[in-house]
């Protein structure tokens, strides 16, 4: 596994992550199962959110974690506030003073430890005042409840925005990305174009982020759309993709989710992939992404074989 510095070298994390959305669904034994074979395969970065499993997930992450006595101090906890009532029809989005600090309050409950390594806001809240953002970010780090902190889906503006309030800069910002999933990369390949492609969505958050040392972790690595299901082996849906992905596998004797993987790892603002997966075989094959790396050709012939053309 290769580790990669977050942020301007802050932490030094590994290049696959475990997302924990889907912990809430195991017993402690199958959590024991999925953070031991994490940590055997080299992952240090665990990704949380209070929204997920209702806080299930930070609760059974923390009890199997604990049965498997190592200390605090060997992984790097991060979890997300803004989301409030997930799913629910009373679903908002919150940035209040308030609402961040007890998010942590819980998560740090919930996850029997005194410190979030970092701490994101979920998604952009349109009421927002960074004024307030950076007053509970001061807060959390003063009182030694939050080392770090950063954002998921926000774009470029949004993270100047907080940028120019915060006493300290965002270190990470974590994205949709993958080969089904590209706007973000779509529309640096169509400038001045009258096509969809050509619509920048996200105002340019890669080259902010590059610009800026903010590393970007990349969610839902294997599903299309919006959690709609995987695209792994869905030759209906996805046949010149799947065709390709079983060429290279065959090529470098890896998984087809590790070229999957390597496709974003090969990204040189060197994204960290945040695999999902709660079966120990499906992680440890994602896993073998990091040791290899696709060339420049077969990253363009993954991406059309998505159905992205190019201009
Ligand atoms: N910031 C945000 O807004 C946001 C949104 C969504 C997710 N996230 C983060 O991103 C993480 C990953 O998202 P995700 O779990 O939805 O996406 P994912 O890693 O792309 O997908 C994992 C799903 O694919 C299945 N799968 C089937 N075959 C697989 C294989 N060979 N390898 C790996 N997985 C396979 C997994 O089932 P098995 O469990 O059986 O392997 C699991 O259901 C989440 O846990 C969360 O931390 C963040």
């Amino acid at each position: 596994m290769k580790y990669i510095p977050l942020g301007s070298d802050i932490l030094s994390a590994s290049e696959i992550a475990l997302g924990c959305a889907r912990m809430s669904t195991l017993d402690i034994q199958g959590a024991v199962n999925i953070i031991s074979c994490a940590l055997d395969e080299g992952i240090n970065l665990f990704d949380h959110a209070d929204a997920y499993g209702n806080g299930l997930s930070e609760e059974t992450f923390a009890a199997a974690y604990k049965k498997l006595g190592y200390s605090r101090d060997k992984v790097v906890l991060q979890s997300k506030c803004t989301i409030r009532n997930l799913d629910l029809p009373t679903q908002y989005y919150d940035h209040s003073k308030n609402h961040i600090i007890n998010s942590v309050n819980e998560s740090l409950q919930r996850l029997k430890t005194d410190y979030l390594d970092i701490l994101l806001l979920h998604r952009p809240d349109p009421l927002t005042e960074p004024e307030e953002v950076a007053e509970a970010f001061d807060l959390l780090k003063r009182s030694g409840k939050v080392r770090y902190f950063g954002v998921s889906n926000h774009n470029r503006y949004q993270m100047q925005l907080l940028n120019s309030y915060l006493s300290e800069p965002l270190a990470v910002n974590q994205m949709q990305f993958n080969l089904t999933h590209t706007p973000m990369i779509t529309a640096g390949m169509n400038v001045n174009m009258v096509t969809d492609e050509s619509v920048m969505r996200d105002a340019g958050t890669i080259e902010y982020c590059r610009l800026h040392h903010i590393s970007l972790q990349a969610w839902a690595p294997f599903q299309y759309g919006l959690l709609r299901g995987n695209y792994l082996g869905n030759y209906e849906m996805y046949p010149e993709l799947n065709q390709k992905l079983d060429e290279l596998s065959d090529k470098y004797k890896v998984p087809v989710s590790a070229i999957a993987a390597a496709w974003i790892l090969r990204h040189p603002a060197h994204f960290q992939v945040l695999v999902g997966s709660m079966t120990p075989s499906h992680l440890k094959d994602a896993c073998k992404a990091s040791g290899i790396e696709i060339s420049k050709v077969e990253w363009f012939e993954l991406y059309k074989a998505a159905g992205n053309p190019l201009p």
